[in-house]
């Protein structure tokens, strides 16, 4: 295997896993849950979205969050942005990385941000553009890279087009999502065939769902073709509110778990990151979705086994 020895962690659980809450998180708990994640050594932690509060409700305290937020120096925030109006209000709330968030799909686009592909993509130059005069990093997500839920199979061409888009926009990295984690390892690694042929490989993340239990093995495939960027959500929290059935993202304890395994250096705290996401499934009251942390709470309650 072609392993690296080092690999970044995109922690998105407070964004992606919370917006899909239907019980409103406080804001004081969002903000705790950020920084014991920033604490146990992840370097980017996605803090909220500054989306309409009438189309997700669960981040309509995004500017409370970004006050109260206690940031560590050497750690990002990024927050996601859909339009002006999001960025004036990130800008005001003190961001300093943002993200857009496109798809390879018509149907997706147009559910989850209310346009086509090529309107988003206009929108996004006008938001680049001037998240740049503000000295703002900028991400791209690009949704839907194996399959989506409303028109299914979204060919690989395709995701390369739209991801060299958002690259030439001036987009650092394009994560490329799939929404609703229906892809297998030989699609993934089709997918960045395609990508890489157009994006260089150092400027792409992945961003596995798990609804198919396929995120490790596809995260595990991706690595051996040179992809270095991971998003996960911790205790696999979450989903996409426009994406029915969609799980969450892999969780980031599994992740980190797998990474120790193979002997790649991330910079996170496995013990720090299981009391995080403790933390959260205590609030919410119910189990983590991370098959490590169960685990490990279990050898805990009984040291023997
Ligand atoms: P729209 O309805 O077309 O927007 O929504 P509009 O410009 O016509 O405005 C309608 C109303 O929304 C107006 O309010 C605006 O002021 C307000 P009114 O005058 O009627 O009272 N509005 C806003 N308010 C606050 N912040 C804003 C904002 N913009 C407009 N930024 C829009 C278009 C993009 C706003 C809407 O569709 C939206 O907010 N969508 C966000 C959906 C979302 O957050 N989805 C989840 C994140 S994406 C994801 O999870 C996938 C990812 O994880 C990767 C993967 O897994 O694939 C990233
Ligand atoms: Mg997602």
């Amino acid at each position: 295997m072609r392993l690296p020895k080092q690999v970044k962690i995109v922690e998105v659980g407070p964004r992606d896993g919370l917006q899909n809450e239907a019980q409103v998180v406080p804001a004081a708990i969002k903000v705790e849950l950020i920084e014991r994640l920033a604490r146990a050594g992840l370097a980017a932690v996605e803090a909220t979205s500054f989306v309409s509060p009438r189309w997700v409700p669960q981040m309509a305290d995004q500017s409370e969050v970004m006050a109260a937020l206690t940031r560590l120096e050497g750690v990002s925030y990024p927050v996601l942005v859909p339009n002006l109006k999001g960025l004036a209000a990130a800008v005001a709330a003190g961001a300093r990385e943002i993200a857009v968030f496109g798809a390879a799909s018509e149907s997706f686009s147009q559910k989850n941000i209310n346009c086509s592909v090529a309107e988003s993509l206009a929108r996004f130059a006008e938001v680049i553009g001037n998240a740049e005069k503000h000295g703002l990093k900028v991400r791209g997500y690009l949704s839907c890279v194996l399959g989506c839920p409303y028109e299914g199979e979204i060919a690989p061409t395709r995701v390369a087009e739209v991801a060299q888009q958002l690259f030439d926009l001036g987009c650092y990295e394009i994560s490329l999502g799939d929404t609703i984690g229906i892809g297998t390892p030989a699609e993934a690694q089709r997918m960045i065939d395609a990508v890489a042929a157009r994006v260089p490989l150092a400027h792409l993340a992945v961003h596995f769902h798990d609804t198919y239990g396929q995120a490790l093995a596809n995260i595990l495939a991706v690595l051996e073709q040179g992809v270095r960027v991971i998003d996960s959500s911790v205790s696999g929290l979450g989903g996409c509110p426009y994406a029915r059935g969609a799980a969450g993202n892999v969780a980031s304890e599994d992740v980190l778990y797998m990474l120790e395994g193979l002997g790649i250096d991330t910079g996170v705290d496995l013990d720090a990151l299981i009391d995080a996401g403790r933390f959260i499934c205590d609030y919410l009251g119910r189990p983590s979705g991370s098959k490590v942390a169960l685990a490990w709470g279990e050898r805990q309650a009984s040291p023997g086994r």
